[in-house]
């Protein structure tokens, strides 16, 4: 029987991301294009007599109490199975904090996991993903991995063909942006109808049509986010920052989630180095990452 268990979670990036008007609950239907990225959280799991978490890179944007997300998914694993354990759980963080790459989601969909290995639960996968959904919007997708289309508030997923890989330039910004605070811009701006042209909730045939040829240059140019200019009007050094990003590497931007972390998608890893070289000149911080990956996966038992 392990005494631990290490399980790697990636990081998404949303190819496209159309927002529909809210609903009553709060949240906001979603027709988006998931795609997992090679920068990835480790979460390491081990039995003890209270709940904890620790991060081996400390955090001030990321808390160490029972609302940490990853607290909160053992908890829900363990009430699911009707028992009474707990675990401390270790991160190591590879994933931007709160950049709208979904890390916290990550590390949760990875707790769900190491904890059903640790004690061998056996939970299906169809319980794992309903956990999941509970959980947070983005937790079901970092289970699944790969590219997949994702509806409702973005916790239903369907896998999708996707014939060609993506390289990525990603930029993070030192300063987190909370995504109830953009959605609530994007509501604000949605008041206005000058003020917002959106995509909404339905799925991009275009996008999905050039993943399953496998046209990454199609991809790219069918590239999409609606809420670039919710997040852009709360901050907007990060268009200024988009601006200067495409002078220097040629390549669109697209800001990643709620954001406030950008990309550069590139169609090959000679396209990412370019863009590389461009940044390191100018002093601009930044990590290359390439998609798909897989979703949560085992890496070690101890
Ligand atoms: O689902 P998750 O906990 O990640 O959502 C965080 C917040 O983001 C929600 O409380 C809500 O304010 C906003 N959100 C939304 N519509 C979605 C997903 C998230 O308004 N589809």
């Amino acid at each position: 029987m392990a005494e631990s268990v290490t399980v790697r979670a990636p990081a998404k990036v949303n190819l496209h991301l159309g927002v529909a008007g809210v609903r009553a609950d709060g949240f906001h239907p979603l027709g988006t294009v998931f795609q997992a990225v090679s920068l990835y959280d480790d979460v390491t799991v081990i039995e003890s007599e209270d709940w904890s978490v620790e991060l081996l890179e400390p955090d001030p944007e990321v808390p160490l109490d029972g609302t940490n997300l990853a607290v909160r998914a053992g908890q829900a694993l363990v009430a699911h199975h009707g028992l009474d354990r707990a675990a401390h759980i270790e991160i190591h963080k590879g994933i931007p904090v709160a950049g709208g790459m979904a890390g916290g989601s990550a590390d949760a969909a990875a707790t769900l996991v190491a904890l059903d290995r640790l004690w061998s639960l056996e939970t299906t996968d169809d319980d794992l993903l309903g956990l999941a959904g509970r959980l947070g919007s983005d937790v079901p997708f970092a289970l699944l991995g790969g590219t997949a289309v994702g509806t409702g508030r973005g916790e239903i997923v369907e896998p999708v063909r996707s014939a060609c890989d993506l390289w990525w330039t990603v930029v993070p910004d030192g300063a987190g942006l909370p995504t109830p605070t953009v959605f609530a811009s994007y509501d604000a701006l949605a008041q206005d109808p000058d003020g917002l042209v959106v995509f909404g909730d339905q799925t991009p045939s275009d996008l999905l049509a050039a993943l399953a040829a496998g046209d990454a240059q199609a991809v790219i140019a069918a590239l999409h986010n609606d809420l670039t200019v919710p997040a852009y009007v709360l901050r907007p050094e990060l268009a200024q920052r988009a601006r200067r990003l495409t002078e220097l590497t040629g390549a669109g931007v697209l800001l990643s989630g709620s954001g406030p972390t950008q990309l550069l998608a590139h169609v090959d890893a000679e396209g990412a180095r370019g863009a590389a070289a461009a940044l390191v000149e100018a002093g601009i911080a930044h990590t290359t990452a390439h998609g798909p990956v897989a979703g949560v996966h085992v890496v070690s038992y101890g």
